[in-house]
């Protein structure tokens, strides 16, 4: 590919970049520990959702130390809402390593973290320790095969390799902020759902899909797999105010999180059900279909833990899939 376009578009992505980008609380400073929480906070998972989430966390375990000593489900705490839970566990084990050994100075050495890919290690490289590594996610691909009208399915890996190959060879000294811009313009102007803002684009006289007016012919990409349903039934029990909870299986989606008990098949008889209502929960390759019942029991039955609604609500990580219920939780 021509690499003399991605050239030329580097300086009008950068002054863009200093005037329209969003003042986030993890751009406030490069300090590479933050940027690391930032980075696993983000992804797959939307700005405003963070935000908050990674001031609290951070007012939490302002350091690697603080976090590598606290306890896990205090750590999950924090998580919450954020789902993809296994990324908490991850950035607790890293700290845990980096409170040993110190930070990673290398791409290498960061890439060793676990829960750190490649697009990680690259966004904390450019954004916290000034190396020249790409990081290349969906914003990224998106507003390069648009620049490039380039018809290769980004689902490939090896198109994501190919422009990370073509990014490292124009990298500028600002790497903290053309690493950041490249994810800005995907995801202000150039946005994933609905038509990009050309208007406002640094890049509308260079980009080959504008000029063509084939904006939304890319990025091209395979067909995505379909999604496979579960039917679920999410029992609320309530014995004199308690409520039962169980852990989820250690392996699997929302490994090791803490739910109202769950069945996939037959349901027990609990009693008499006080409220039914449903509601879905859609994870990447998985959609929960789910029947709640909100049923008082006799007894604080086994195999369950029984707590109040105030330390269910404080001390214990219960998924967002599971937010419909939290309102028979008084
Ligand atoms: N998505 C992933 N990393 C990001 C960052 N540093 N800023 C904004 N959005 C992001």
């Amino acid at each position: 590919m021509d690499i003399s376009l991605l050239r030329d578009a580097v300086p009008p992505l950068l002054e863009w970049f200093r005037v329209s980008k969003r003042d986030l609380p993890w751009r406030r400073n490069r300090i590479p520990y933050t940027a690391l929480v930032a980075e696993l906070m983000l992804q797959q998972t939307r700005v405003e959702a963070v935000k908050d989430r990674f001031v609290q966390f951070l007012a939490a375990f302002p350091t690697p130390e603080a976090l590598a000593s606290a306890d896990e489900e205090e750590v999950l705490k924090l998580w919450e809402g954020l789902g993809y839970y296994s990324r908490a566990r991850n950035l607790h084990r890293a700290a845990k390593v980096i409170a040993e050994k110190g930070f990673p100075a290398t791409f290498e050495e960061m890439r060793a973290l676990p829960g750190v890919g490649d697009y990680t290690a690259g966004a904390v490289c450019s954004i916290a320790l000034g190396l020249p590594v790409p990081a290349v996610d969906g914003n990224v691909l998106r507003i390069l095969s648009r620049l490039y009208a380039d018809g290769s399915n980004i689902d490939d890996p090896s198109t994501k390799a190919g422009y990370a190959a073509l990014l490292r060879e124009v990298y500028p000294p600002e790497t903290a902020d053309f690493c950041e811009a490249l994810m800005e313009l995907g995801a202000i102007v150039c946005v994933p759902n609905g038509a990009p803002m050309c208007g406002a684009c640094p890049w509308s006289g260079l980009c080959r899909a504008h000029l063509a007016g084939r904006e939304e012919a890319f990025p091209v990409r395979a067909e995505k797999r379909a999604r496979r349903t579960v039917d679920a039934t999410v029992c609320v029990l309530r014995c004199g105010g308690r409520y039962a909870l169980e852990k989820r299986p250690a392996k699997g989606l929302l490994a090791g999180l803490w739910q109202f008990p769950f069945f996939e098949g037959d349901v027990p008889d609990f009693g008499p059900v006080l409220k039914e209502k449903r509601a879905k929960h859609i994870f990447t390759h998985v959609e929960w279909r789910m029947t709640g019942r909100l049923i008082e029991t006799e007894r604080e039955l086994a195999p369950y833990i029984w707590v109040g609604a105030e330390e269910l609500r404080e001390k214990y990580a219960v998924p967002s899939a599971f937010r419909a219920f939290m309102e028979w939780v008084k």
